[in-house]
């Protein structure tokens, strides 16, 4: 038996489509961790979101770890590989997510190390469009920023829409303009998540709260417009029980069932017949 019972295993493999790691926590484990590691991927087909890239860093790229992280992904058939678009290192590590300066040197500059990534790894990756509380120094708007790097670098899109929506929200414009100016193309896969209300105007990116409407609201508007991607649910921390994450999985494949109709069982289709006509009563 796995470190699963069966039963959760049946549960979970109904409702859950594939996992994420960040590979920095996973690529030298060994013993029972490995152990989980194997059993896992084998179970579920997995991406990695990485955490200590640094793309925007003015650090070298840390060669060793993308060489690792190539064998990893060959070694356990990872999906695909992402990263935030911003940078985490000076000399040594910030333990944080700084946001890059919306320029125009910037963006060759990350493009360019996009592209090594790329060479290195041997496949595209994907890049996340970021929370981020701050734009020093920006000459150029978020969107604008975002689509100049994915189109020079020739990379994929993370769409993050908690994202969109905090920064949207802090930063004063409208979420849904943004979203569709985004490449809807190059998207390999979505995140959701919660966040907290630190003031009216204050919106911060957390991960450690249930999804709120408005975002659910904005990831019926990206399958919308640009189809039905993987959507990945994000939870940090203030984690409730199994069940009700799970709920919220539910929730995601209820949404893309509504753009997908053919991928809803007869009784998810149902339940969103019975939930319109509450609405509508
Ligand atoms: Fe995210």
């Amino acid at each position: 038996m796995g470190p699963l019972q069966a039963c959760d295993q049946e549960i979970i493999g109904e409702i859950v489509s594939f996992m994420e790691v960040a590979p920095e926590n996973w690529i030298n484990v060994g013993g029972q961790r490995k152990k989980f590691l194997n059993y896992f991927t084998d179970h579920f087909p997995f991406v990695c979101h990485g955490l200590s890239l640094s793309i925007g860093g003015p650090s070298p790229l840390d060669r060793t770890f993308i060489h690792k992280l190539r064998q990893f992904m060959d070694n356990y058939n990872i999906l695909a590989y992402s990263e935030h678009l911003s940078y985490c290192t000076d000399d040594g590590h910030l333990y944080d997510l700084m946001p890059i300066p919306f320029t125009e040197e910037a963006v060759s500059y990350v493009a360019g190390r996009i592209g090594q990534v790329q060479d290195m790894l041997g496949r595209r990756m994907a890049i996340e469009n970021v929370s981020y509380y701050a734009a020093p120094g920006a000459e150029l708007s978020e969107i604008d920023f975002i689509n100049a790097v994915i189109t020079e670098a020739d990379c994929d899109l993370l769409l993050d829409v908690n994202n969109i929506y905090v920064n949207s929200v802090n930063h004063r414009y409208d979420p849904v303009e943004f979203l569709r100016a985004l490449p809807g193309e190059r998207i390999a896969y979505g995140h959701i998540a919660g966040h907290y209300d630190e003031a009216e105007d204050l919106i911060i990116d957390t991960h450690g709260a249930d999804i709120i409407g408005s975002v659910w609201n904005l990831l019926d508007k990206a399958y919308e417009l640009f189809g039905v991607f993987p959507t990945l649910l994000e939870r940090d921390f203030n984690l409730p029980p199994v069940a009700e994450l799970l709920s919220e999985v539910k929730k995601i494949k209820t949404i893309q069932g509504r753009w997908n109709p053919g991928s809803q069982s007869d009784e998810e289709q149902n339940q969103e017949r019975t939930d319109d006509q509450r609405r509508s009563a």
